[in-house]
């Protein structure tokens, strides 16, 4: 099977990114980059054990225009044709989003279109969820576009919400079924694309 190149972008520790990895095999996509904006993040770690080429691109002190080209620039050496945001913390430049249209997703962990935007990432998404008195929560994958959270939605999963369960349990609870919808979703996406 041809897989479709992807390149991951993630901050953090990069659980999603493993999950990927770890669907990768007779999957449609084949991970050739991991692109961080820092260099002391856990994901690179998980890169390196698996094999994959990963790159820091900081931002710091550069023009938005300037980090808009270093970042082309690379998924263009890399040949890649998908990008799969994974706990990403940048916003991508409009320049990207607009040569990505259609082949750029992210998750969220809530049920979007609700808590989302702006400051809604890590563990304030599921005290917002659970303040609202919620009971149900669970992760978005949806398409990127020039704002934060607003891209059309592609697949959602459900996460019953218990008594008793706090921002910390719940955030364990959507990481665990975001490591099942993602790399599924997006083999179903790069299907698609072949
Ligand atoms: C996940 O909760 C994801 O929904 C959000 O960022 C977090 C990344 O976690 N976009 P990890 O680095 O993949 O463990």
């Amino acid at each position: 099977m041809n897989q479709v190149p992807i390149a991951v972008f993630a901050s953090g520790g990069g659980s999603n990114f493993q999950a990927l990895i770890d669907y990768e095999d007779n999957s449609s996509y084949h991970i050739v980059l991991l692109l961080t904006d820092r260099k002391q993040v856990g994901a690179i770690e998980r890169a390196e054990k698996a094999g994959k080429h990963s790159e820091v691109l900081e931002q710091k002190g550069k023009s938005d225009q300037e980090i808009a080209s270093q970042m082309k620039d690379l998924l263009e050496g890399y040949g890649v044709e998908f990008i799969v945001l994974a706990g990403y913390l940048r916003k991508i430049p409009p320049a990207v989003v607009s040569l990505y249209t259609g082949r750029m997703v992210n998750i969220h962990p809530a049920l979007l279109p609700s808590f989302g935007g702006k400051g809604m990432y890590g563990r304030s998404v599921h005290k917002a969820v659970i303040e609202a008195g919620e009971t149900i929560s669970g992760p978005t994958v949806h398409y990127v576009d020039e704002d934060y959270d607003t891209g059309e939605i592609i697949a959602q999963a459900l996460v019953p919400i218990l008594e008793g369960d706090d921002p910390d349990s719940l955030s364990d609870k959507v990481l665990q079924a975001e490591h099942k919808l993602y790399p599924s979703t997006v083999h179903q996406l790069c299907s698609s694309l072949q």
